[in-house]
């Protein structure tokens, strides 16, 4: 807490409300507003525009400075020199790990990589074309089923093996979903190869055949687990703190934010920059797609430009343009129509004066969506791969939340509706 102090003044109330502050260690400080309650007040913050609704040591974001932090570490460097285990780790503890603690946390997410045959089954039972959200959200769901009893959140060994198991099985539950839509085989883990090159082998390899998967590719995929890891308090993180602030299975609370990212304005839009290349067809089109997207009578937008919290660039984005040059060039895909037109895209509107002056760049969607293009993802996998990286973020929320003193949440309501009124007598 610090000495400053806000204070409300209210027209018709005595004596202005005095409001604690508190320090942040970097970023806005807090107004704390709890006490107006004992005023007759809510405060009114739809969308949460202004409200901290948690402490939290995990990540920063300072989004007109471009700058994203895990545990105080800038997120390019992370990418440059960590890999997505490390990171994880960094995560859930606070610290990075030393080699003997990263060789157990690795040791102890590949021990619990294999998914139990009834979530197996079940993955079986949807229909081939369904999401594949939908499918990884119920398989996530089930996963409270396999893991509950005895599981006791309050005890911190028990909290750590539930992160060595959702670690260690959502990039089997992305293969196995993938694999059902394509009617394959499922691939078990592999504890011999590093995490993203087992997600890749368990996706793309074949039943009986040894992995063989490009190291430049998997190192692509670690990335974008990396970029992907956490983002501090969005949509499916709050979503997983407030399920979570009920008490319930933590497999349970992480389902619900899956849900949550699932949506074209979180976790969807690296499907739809996608369908937008794919829509614009040839190169030819751009300036017709630009021109819309400038019109203000017409609501084009072009997906993959613009973030609602970076306005300078998109820190993800940089690390992420430079991995697509790589993967496009292993892949010998520079010519490929489609990655040709989101190349001149990119050209054309980092030098256009709409978007300059907009401070529209291309943001992490935009480059992540052309690399698992030019891997040979589906696109309707992109946002399974997304909640693949996320779940540790989502995990390391829950873990900090229920380790501590917390409230369930219970937000409040600007209640517009009728008053009390009699049941019409017949
Ligand atoms: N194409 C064209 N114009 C745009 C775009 C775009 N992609 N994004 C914003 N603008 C324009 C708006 O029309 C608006 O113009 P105006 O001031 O003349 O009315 C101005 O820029 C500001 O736009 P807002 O919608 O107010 O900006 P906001 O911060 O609310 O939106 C958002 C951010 C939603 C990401 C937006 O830029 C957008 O729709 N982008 C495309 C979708 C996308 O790529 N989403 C992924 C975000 S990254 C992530 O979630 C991991």
């Amino acid at each position: 807490m610090t000495d400053k102090k806000a204070h409300l003044t209210v027209d018709g109330l005595d004596a202005a409300i005095e409001l604690p502050i508190y320090n942040s260690s970097t970023g806005p400080d807090v107004i704390d507003v709890t006490s107006i309650t004992k005023n007759g007040f809510f405060t009114f913050d739809p969308g949460f525009m202004s409200t901290a609704s948690c402490e939290s040591k995990i990540t920063f974001i300072d989004g007109d400075k471009g700058i994203l932090l895990h545990r105080g570490y800038p997120i390019d460097q992370l990418a440059d020199h960590s890999d997505y285990l490390e990171t994880c780790y960094l995560l859930l503890n606070g610290e990075l790990p030393n080699d003997t603690q990263k060789q157990e946390f690795t040791n102890a997410v590949k021990n619990h990589s294999a998914v139990d045959p009834s979530v197996a089954a079940l993955i079986k039972t949807f229909k081939r074309d369904a999401h594949p959200m939908a499918i990884l959200c119920s398989a996530v769901a089930a996963l409270a089923a396999v893991y509950n009893e005895g599981l006791d959140i309050t005890k911190e060994e028990d909290r750590k093996i539930t992160a060595h198991r959702l670690i260690g099985q959502m990039p089997t539950l992305a293969a196995m979903v993938y694999k059902h839509s394509q009617g394959e085989e499922f691939i078990a883990p592999d504890s011999t190869l590093g995490y993203a090159e087992n997600y890749l082998n368990m996706t793309f390899g074949k039943a009986g055949q040894a992995p063989k998967v490009s190291q430049v590719l998997a190192k692509a995929m670690d990335r974008i687990f990396i970029l992907h890891a956490d983002h501090e308090q969005n949509a499916s993180t709050s979503t997983v703190r407030l399920s979570g602030s009920s008490g319930t299975n933590p497999f349970a609370a992480i389902a619900a934010g899956i849900a949550t990212l699932w949506g074209p304005a979180h976790g969807g839009a690296n499907e739809a920059v996608l369908k937008m290349l794919e829509e614009i067809g040839s190169v030819d089109n751009i300036d017709k797609f630009v021109a819309k997207a400038k019109d203000k009578n017409d609501p084009f937008r072009l997906m993959g430009f613009g973030h609602r919290v970076y306005k300078n660039f998109d820190p993800r984005a940089k690390v992420m343009k430079q991995t697509c040059d790589e993967v496009l060039a292993e892949l010998g895909l520079e010519n490929d129509p489609l990655l040709a037109i989101a190349k001149r895209l990119e050209k054309i509107a980092l030098e256009d004066e709409y978007f300059i002056q907009k401070k529209l760049y291309p943001n992490v969607d935009f480059y992540s969506g052309i690399i698992m293009k030019a891997i040979g993802i589906p696109t309707e996998m992109f946002t399974v791969i997304f909640a693949t990286g996320r779940a540790v973020g989502w995990y390391a929320h829950w873990d900090e939340m229920v380790s501590s003193a917390y409230k369930i949440g219970r937000p409040r309501q600007l209640y517009t509706g009728s008053v009390q009124r009699d049941y019409p007598s017949k």
